[in-house]
């Protein structure tokens, strides 16, 4: 099938998932297989070894490919894994340019990790584009953003930032994981690589880890490729099964998520108890515009401040529907903290420096009935 002649919820049930050529089955098997027998010396049905390839990985990535419109993809085992794989593209002496408000274990992977190998990490709020043209520097050769971030749900302008590291010769990878595919294509505004953990919406049901890399040139093929079959960091056949079970009810869940999101972002911006709400689909928030040029949905990630750790606290412990817990993307609602959970990592400095406060939360606003779900808000709020 052809990448661009379908709409996206086709492309999203049939692309790479032809039925199986052998029995006929409608669904990708789940290929539990670690090896695979050779006919001769040098002569495979294209298997050699599942560290390498597996038909049902290879089903999702190029089912994943096809829905983010890039030219290979690359299957890991979660979305840390998939940052680690993508970190490889550097060496010693290097320096990568990230945006300062992603995911905790981003930084913590780089400033931790990562960086005992010299390789330089700095860190610069995106969400002004010439705030990375200051911050390249001649040995820059990765940016690396998230739009939007987590979880102040600040956005980025892909394209600026593409133009601006294009013109230094600089990659430019995106974190699409809040958006997924369906409202948002990085690659269609200049990226080189986009990144999901598709533990989060794409597989959608909260029931595993995976991670994935999109690419657009034909080195990132060869170079991420080889650095599945060298590391090993690689999505297993059951975890790729379940996120191709996902992607087929994305558009469904996507819109769903979406509708849901705007009652609730709406219900908390009107809330007496609630001083400020961050959420790219309210005309308050400071790019909405961007939002609507770039995003064709704005999700169900939202963010509101409660004022204070404790009644961060009693607000959790009132809840009944929505559960308390990381995470985020799945059919259920999910109530994090990102203080004490996601951003623990960053410490009180670094939280401080990017505005993230002790009375924080962010909601990912599941698929279930909205009005239960501003009821169980509505009595919960009743704590503050
Ligand atoms: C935006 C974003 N990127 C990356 C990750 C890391 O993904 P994983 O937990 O699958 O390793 C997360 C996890 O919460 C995330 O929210």
């Amino acid at each position: 099938m052809t990448d661009t002649k379908t709409g996206f919820s086709t492309r999203a049930i049939h692309a790479g998932q032809a039925p199986d050529p052998l029995t006929g089955a409608v669904n990708v098997p789940i290929y539990a297989t670690s090896t695979y027998a050779q006919q001769e010396i040098g002569k495979n049905k294209g298997h050699e070894y599942a560290r390498l390839t597996n038909p049902t990985r290879d089903a999702l990535e190029e089912s994943l490919r096809v829905l983010e419109g890039g030219t290979s993809a690359h299957c890991f085992g979660s979305g840390m894994a998939a940052i680690t794989a993508l970190i490889t593209m550097l060496r010693t002496g290097d320096h990568v340019l990230c945006g300062s408000n992603v995911y905790g274990g981003v930084p913590r992977l780089f400033n931790q990790i990562v960086a005992n190998y010299g390789i330089e990490f700095s860190y610069v709020d995106t969400a002004d584009p010439e705030n990375v043209r200051a911050a390249l520097r001649a040995n820059t050769r990765l940016v690396h953003i998230e739009t939007p971030t987590n979880p102040l749900m600040s956005l980025t302008d892909i394209r600026a930032v593409a133009d601006i590291c294009h013109a230094a010769g600089v990659d430019l990878s995106v974190d699409n994981t809040f958006m997924s595919p369906y409202f948002q294509r990085p690659i269609e505004f200049g990226a080189d690589i986009v990144m999901h953990s598709t533990t989060k919406f794409l597989n959608g049901h909260s029931d595993g880890l995976g991670g994935v890399l999109v690419c657009t040139r034909p080195e990132h093929k060869e170079r991420f490729a080889f650095v599945q079959k060298c590391t090993g960091g690689i999505l297993s056949p059951f975890e790729s099964y379940l996120v191709l079970r996902g992607v087929k009810t994305l558009a469904l869940r996507m819109r769903h998520h979406d509708a849901n999101g705007r009652v609730v972002a709406a219900f908390l911006d009107k809330h007496a108890k609630i001083s400020r709400v961050f959420y790219p689909g309210l005309p308050s928030h400071p790019q909405y515009d961007l939002a609507q040029r770039q995003m064709s949905g704005f999700g169900s990630l939202i963010t509101f401040e409660t004022g204070s750790l404790a009644n961060a606290n009693a607000l959790l412990r009132r809840l009944h529907l929505c559960i308390v817990g990381e995470s985020l993307g799945g059919v259920e609602t999910l109530i994090s903290h990102p203080a004490s959970m996601t951003h623990a990592a960053i410490g009180e400095e670094g939280r401080a420096r990017i505005g993230i406060t002790d009375g924080m939360l962010r909601i990912s606003v599941g698929i279930e009935d909205v009005e239960d779900l501003i009821g169980d808000l509505d009595q919960a709020l009743l704590a503050l």
